[in-house]
């Protein structure tokens, strides 16, 4: 079974800037937690093509179409270069492919052209060996291979004829506004009424500079439904052949007020990711250990706090754990929840060893939400919890630490554990206590998470065997080379018929093995059903943007649930009065 492709269009009112990179990256994680693979098309930032058109007029009397395009088209490569580094940063793995690449074809007019055909063979099999291919929008290619543009907006056309190719599951065009708004009579925009679904005669009518006009005309051609929405948003417009029908909205939804436990290396991360989202969230309190540490310039000190009863007293509505271990990190989820607020935590140690922390986070009701306990950028809790519904896990299996495989890539390369250990740290992928990660420990933990959810039934961390890395010797090592493998630190839980078994220690792999070939701090998880269907999702796991796109991922899923459930709220009082 293949997973469903989406296709997002990032536009330039999205793409406004650099800073809008979070909340790009954020969307499209959004959809590989879904277990969906992601097109995502990109417009170039902000104002980057009217610039680049007018110096061509401004320098040239009559530029040259052909010449115009090329630079024209630069603009575009520059935002999906740029998010692609983005993305990998953040450990989501993507590919950057070009029209030329997908062999995107078009007619012949350079500046206004239509789409004729792209490589849908290529572009699938790529999307089965990384979940996101980046494509810059707007042009293609000529018989020639000289470029050609699809008009002004022409990303949208882009997006629009890759999901048609594609048979995408959906395709959502971003803008900087939630969908179509009801346009009043004096042609102003009612910004508390929008469209819920709009015909392609509204969208051309109503449309304007929002969507490419040639764009909703070939929608129209292939019957394809659409969808216009902000990032983050829980639903926006469906265009499509349906019939136009307004709903309510709330125009300017009030930020999720929300406090931070710890400004580490994670928590710095989350804290900067969450000032971009500004008008989502508030952040209302940081909770430190020392409050004459030296901070940041753009840390506020009124912020801060080294007490969790006064951090609390801000009645947050959201509280993020990054703190780490079990001391004041504990303190702060048990009060959290005690006083009803909705926890978004790290910390695999808390949740694992705590009988009902750990009940909570594999099958509670999203008020404890964890995704970056296990993975960091891989959505491990997620794909387990997705799979489970539909067939029975026989095994789950990973590279659940990021430091030790980083130390053993080192070590199979001929580096003391110690000398590699110390590069791990530099890098910020060990714990604050290094020895959790070395012992094993730290995979311990976040197997009992993964496996309880997987099982349906408490993997409790006295049930693991553990060995970490004082195992690696050098025969260990030497077997590995001559057998063309190499030594990892591996975790694994299998269903048996005398129970469950777990194990977490070091294992020689040979290069047909499913985890073999995982590089530096990454992680990857195999999980396979009855049948021995094997399902691989690969990923950073640690480090601070890796962690901080599974913690603010989270953070975003209460918000949207929130905004929804006001919503309904909303609604029953209508039909109620
Ligand atoms: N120290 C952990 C690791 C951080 O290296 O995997 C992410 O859980």
């Amino acid at each position: 079974m293949h997973s469903p492709i989406v296709v997002l269009k990032f536009g330039s009112s999205v793409l406004e800037n650099h800073d809008a990179l979070p909340a790009a990256v954020l969307e499209i994680y959004r959809e590989i937690r879904r277990g969906r693979r992601v097109v995502a098309v990109v417009s170039a930032f902000g104002n980057r093509t009217d610039e680049l058109l007018s110096s061509a007029r401004q320098l040239f009397d009559e530029p040259d179409p052909s010449s115009l395009a090329r630079l024209l088209e630069t603009g575009e490569a520059e935002a999906a270069a740029t998010l692609g580094l983005a993305l990998d940063q953040a450990g989501v793995p993507a590919r950057i492919l070009d029209a030329g690449q997908i062999g995107l074809t078009t007619s012949e007019d350079i500046l206004d052209a239509e789409p004729h055909d792209f490589d849908v063979v290529r572009l699938r099999q790529e999307l089965l060996d990384v979940p996101v291919i980046v494509v810059p929008g707007f042009s293609g290619k000529l018989k020639s291979g000289a470029p050609a543009l699809l008009g002004r907006g022409g990303s949208d056309l882009t997006a629009l004829f890759l999901a048609h190719g594609l048979r995408a599951a959906e395709c959502r065009l971003l803008k900087d506004v939630d969908g179509l708004l009801q346009v009043r009579e004096d042609g102003s925009l009612d910004y508390g009424t929008r469209y819920a679904t709009a015909s392609y005669d509204e969208c051309l009518r109503v449309g304007g500079p929002l969507i490419q006009p040639k764009a909703v005309e070939f929608a129209a051609r292939h019957n394809l439904s659409f969808r216009i929405a902000s990032c983050g948003s829980g639903g926006g417009t469906l265009a499509g052949p349906v019939k136009s029908r307004f709903e309510s909205v709330d125009p300017a939804p009030a930020p999720t007020t929300v406090v931070l436990g710890g400004l580490g290396t994670v928590g710095l991360g989350v804290f900067r990711w969450l000032q971009s989202l500004k008008t989502d969230f508030q952040v209302v309190g940081i909770l430190v250990r020392n409050l004459t540490s030296p901070r940041p310039e753009d840390v506020p000190s009124h912020l801060l706090t080294d007490s969790v009863e006064k951090l609390l007293e801000t009645q947050p509505e959201l509280v993020i754990e990054v703190v780490g271990g079990t001391g004041a990190a504990a303190d702060l989820v048990h009060q959290a929840r005690a006083a009803g607020s909705r926890v978004v935590s790290a910390n695999k140690q808390l949740l694992a060893i705590e009988p009902e922390l750990l009940k909570e986070t594999a099958f509670g009701n999203g008020r404890l939400m964890a995704s970056a306990s296990v993975g960091g950028s891989v959505p491990a809790l997620e794909s387990v919890a997705s799979l489970v519904q539909r067939e029975e896990v026989v095994l789950v299996q990973g590279i659940l630490n990021g430091t030790c495989n980083f130390i053993l890539d080192r070590v199979n390369g001929g580096i003391e554990v110690e000398d590699a250990l110390a590069l791990a740290q530099d890098l910020g992928l060990a714990e604050a206590d290094p020895h959790l990660d070395v012992s094993g420990l730290d995979c311990v933990y976040k197997l009992s998470l993964l496996a309880t959810r997987a099982f349906g039934e408490e993997v409790t961390v006295d049930l693991i065997e553990c060995e970490g890395l004082d195992g690696i010797t050098a025969e260990r090592l030497q077997q590995a080379t001559e057998n063309d493998g190499e030594l990892k630190l591996v975790a694994s839980a299998k269903r048996t018929s005398s129970g469950i078994k777990a194990r977490v220690g070091l294992e020689i792999l040979l290069p047909h093995h499913p985890l073999f070939g995982c590089e530096k701090e990454a992680n990857r998880l195999v999980i396979e059903t009855e049948g021995h269907r094997q399902v691989v999702f690969d990923g950073k796991g640690a480090g601070r943007w890796p962690t901080t796109v599974a913690v603010v991922g989270d953070v975003l899923q209460c918000r949207r649930a929130d905004l929804s459930t006001g919503k309904e709220r909303g609604l029953r009082r209508a039909k109620a009065s």
